[in-house]
């Protein structure tokens, strides 16, 4: 019997998820069907108990339910606990599994395709919401030189820092500033803000592009966003979006359900929008 799995959120027309999971079995040869779901703005229980008792095997969450999942579930993992969010469950019996994998899907995205591995690199990362709290163990955990997490609003990067500093098993310095107060230069710049969304420009100094640096918007399909334009004018020749993210988060996913890691070259290369 086929096992089905889908892809939640409001908006959801958007989403390239069912590509990327039929894509994925296609290539495995598993036996699944993936299907978009739009809930309602306060549905989101009701629409995953009908999926569910229809024999549902698993979802991926999308905005603006990532808080709702976190409170469905019954067992967090530390990627869904450390972000305080969910983007995947998996069903079984009265247990609803829930994790993260948007995290581990930067870093995978970072160190496997792009060849930008973190360990001893200097991180910067604009922004201070989810999805730099998603982002922020998982890059810990590789071991960079230092992270410094830049927002408007300081007191939320200075959140973070505390977060991280509970958390993390190694002893990386984290440093929460606001943009008038990015010091030196940085081998690696994530924008991790939601203004890319919105074809805004964070405030940050050009001089925060090191020689030979990358610079990576964690947002996708939007070409050469103001922030890449800015890498660009600065020198920058290394750019990146989400792309290669949001399919290695996919792929973890798919191997937490199904057992199987999909390869993910091909996919990306079929959904990547050229960023130059
Ligand atoms: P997400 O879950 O996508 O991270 P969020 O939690 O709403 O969304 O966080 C959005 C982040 O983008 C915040 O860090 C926000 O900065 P503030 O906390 O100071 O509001 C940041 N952001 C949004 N628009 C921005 C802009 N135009 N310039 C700089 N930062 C911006």
């Amino acid at each position: 019997m086929t096992d089905r799995y889908a892809v939640i959120g409001n908006p959801i027309e958007q989403s390239k998820s069912p590509l990327i999971h039929t894509a994925f079995s296609q290539v495995t040869g598993q036996d699944i069907e993936y299907t978009k779901l739009l809930a309602p703005l306060d549905g989101f229980a009701q629409v995953v108990d009908a999926f569910r008792a229809a024999g549902g095997r698993g979802m991926n969450v999308t905005a603006p339910f990532k808080l709702d999942a976190f409170a469905y579930a019954t067992d967090l993992a530390p990627s869904a606990q450390m972000a305080g969010a969910v983007n995947a469950m998996k069903f079984e019996g009265d247990k609803v599994y829930a994790e993260n994998f948007d995290g581990v899907g930067l870093v995978r995205d970072l160190a496997h395709n792009l060849q930008c591995p973190i360990q001893g690199r200097r991180i910067l990362i604009l922004g201070a919401g989810g999805a730099t709290r998603g982002a922020l163990l998982p890059l810990l955990a590789q071991r960079p030189a230092e992270v410094v997490i830049v927002n408007r609003t300081v007191a939320k990067a200075q959140e973070l820092v505390e977060l991280a500093q509970r958390h993390q098993t190694g002893r990386v310095p984290v440093h929460g500033v606001g943009y008038t107060d990015v010091a030196g230069s940085f081998d690696v710049v994530l924008n991790a803000t939601s203004a890319s969304l919105t074809a805004e420009l964070p405030p940050l100094p050009v001089s925060a592009f090191a020689p030979g640096c990358l610079a990576y918007d964690l947002t996708y399909g939007k070409g050469l966003t103001p922030f890449l334009q800015l890498a660009r004018q600065a020198g920058v020749t290394r750019l990146a979006d989400g792309v290669g993210m949001l399919v290695e988060q996919a792929a973890e996913a798919f191997a937490w359900w199904r057992g199987v890691r999909p390869d993910t070259a091909a996919v990306i290369e079929k959904i990547t929008v050229p960023v130059v």
